[in-house]
């Protein structure tokens, strides 16, 4: 179907004079970018933000942003994608919800290219640390954490989770990211995801594919000035 479409568009393109002015053109590259968005997103699991105005850093403030450093993709178990599967898959994995009426700082935005613009955060998960405190020790202690959005606007909805992972440190220092908090953060995620793991009965394990060239490497634009690898995870969660 998709490659019927391409080849109409290609062959409206074809039909136009290369030199004309181009606003049946730029209307034609919006066709395409919609085919190729909707494409990525039922083949790869998830679309790339940048191709339509987003990209791979949350928002803080105007300008700063956090690594968008982990993608789970459309392709992964289904329930994982539900907003319920996504909170006990992350249980799995160490984290738990946040303590109640101790969240410290704001909540970020993102810009997925799916058509819906910035958006908030939709979930934010803390390290769990051990029964009694959970996550409201960790919101002391400091620890893992990330923030999470899901691509599922009209342009793009490929049900992937972003995911901005990072490490902080404890609520004395007013919860700054440690240094190289954001890869350690990643990789403690997708270290915990490619080993397996289980909550209430269910179990899962990833396959991750690394990519290097959808966020950039340092620190320009980065929020706390931490300067990161730029290596995006993009993992695949099988129910096992
Ligand atoms: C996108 O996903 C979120 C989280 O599951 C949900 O709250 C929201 O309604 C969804 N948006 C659309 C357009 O389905
Ligand atoms: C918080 O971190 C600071 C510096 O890293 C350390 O001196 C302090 O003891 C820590 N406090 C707690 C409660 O862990």
């Amino acid at each position: 179907m998709s490659v019927l479409i391409l080849g109409w568009l290609l062959c409206s393109v074809a039909a136009f004079p290369l030199d004309g002015p181009s606003a049946a053109q730029s209307v034609l590259t919006n066709d395409v970018t919609r085919v190729e968005a909707a494409t990525n997103a039922a083949l790869l699991g998830w679309h790339d933000p940048r191709l339509n105005g987003g990209r791979f850093l949350d928002f803080v403030g105007k300008k700063y942003g956090e690594p968008l450093n982990i993608v789970i993709s459309g392709l992964s178990d289904p329930y994982v994608l539900t907003d319920d599967g996504f909170h006990n898959y992350a249980k799995s994995l160490g984290y738990s919800e946040e303590c109640l009426g101790l969240h410290y700082g704001n909540l970020h935005d993102a810009d997925l290219g799916d058509g819906d613009g910035r958006k908030t955060e939709l979930f934010l998960a803390r390290q769990y640390y051990f029964p009694v405190w959970g996550t409201c020790w960790e919101s002391l202690a400091g620890g893992h954490h990330f923030r999470a959005w899901k691509q599922n606007g009209t342009l793009a909805n490929s049900g992937a989770w972003f995911i901005g992972a990072s490490k902080e440190e404890n609520s004395s220092r007013r919860h700054k990211i440690v240094p190289n908090g954001y890869n350690l953060g990643r990789d403690w995620l997708v270290d915990r995801a490619i080993e397996g793991g289980r909550w209430k009965g269910m179990w899962w394990k990833a396959d991750v594919e690394w990519r290097d060239d959808l966020l950039e490497k340092g620190k320009r634009g980065v929020n706390h000035g931490i300067e990161q690898d730029g290596r995006v995870a993009i993992l695949t969660v099988h129910r096992l």
